[in-house]
């Protein structure tokens, strides 16, 4: 049976790379990473080179943050998908890691590749391995809760738009908003106005030479953030098994 692993890499620390996915990744027939085609190391790739030999590592092309072009974007899948089915096709019976940043079940473009190849194979075995995620990462990182007692959680795409965003601020959620690189101004300023702003933590290239985490209220207003850039924002705590 031909089986294709989504295995979750972390945020780009190697040593947040679990023991079943530093696994898979030693001994997988192949190890695909997507990669912008911008030519660059993939953020996935530079991680999974910590536990696969070059020559098992082979990049896909994907359309990795390309929101606006629809059809380049489709395109792009069907091409990755393509390239995945030619390997089974060449290795039947083989076993295949696809390696994504994060988690693979937390916006992740695996599910789609997994989908889309499943359809060009019939028979193909499709597995999860988790990973840690960005949110825990700058958690952990911070020194920051994410929840305690019965508080909940909002985990906040910022493509979902800034109305979500402040509902969930408003609520008193603990809120994590992941994707808000180019709209870091808007955030920050949506975060002031519902009086969330002290406490938020921001924490961009995790695990990678340039990390940078500090208080959200530490940051130029005006300025946008990079991509791989995440914020929490805990709820007004009032001290030990105060949420209980
Ligand atoms: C497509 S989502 C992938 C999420 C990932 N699967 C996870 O489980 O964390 C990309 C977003 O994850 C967050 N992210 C991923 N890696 C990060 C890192 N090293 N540092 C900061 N944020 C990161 C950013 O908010 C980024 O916009």
């Amino acid at each position: 049976m031909n089986t294709l692993v989504g295995v979750g890499v972390g945020p780009g620390d190697p040593d947040l790379v679990t023991v079943k996915a530093a696994n898979l990744l030693a001994k997988a027939d192949v190890v695909f990473v997507p990669v912008a085609d911008s030519g660059e190391t993939g953020r996935a790739e530079q991680t999974a080179l910590f536990y696969a030999e070059a020559w098992r590592v082979e990049r896909v092309v994907f359309a990795l943050h390309d929101r606006e072009h629809t059809a380049r974007r489709e395109h792009a899948w069907d091409a990755a998908a393509a390239q995945v089915a030619r390997w089974f096709a060449a290795h039947p019976d083989g076993t295949a890691a696809f390696a994504t940043i994060g988690d693979p079940c937390v916006y992740s473009t695996f599910t789609y590749l997994a989908a889309t190849v499943r359809d060009l194979v019939g028979e193909l075995d499709v597995q999860l391995i988790p990973g840690i995620t960005a949110m825990q990462d700058l958690a952990a990182r911070s020194g920051t809760p994410l929840v305690e007692g019965r508080e909940t959680l909002s985990l906040f795409p910022m493509t979902a738009g800034a109305d979500r965003f402040r509902e969930a601020l408003n609520r008193g959620d603990a809120v994590v908003a992941y994707k808000f690189g180019r709209m870091l101004p808007e955030t920050l300023a949506v975060l002031r106005e519902t009086g969330r702003l002290d406490g938020a933590v921001y924490g961009a290239g995790l695990g990678l030479v340039e990390e940078d985490v500090r208080p959200a209220a530490d940051l130029d207003p005006d300025t946008p953030g990079p991509y791989l850039s995440t914020l929490i924002v805990p709820p007004a705590r009032t001290g030990r098994g105060g949420a209980l």
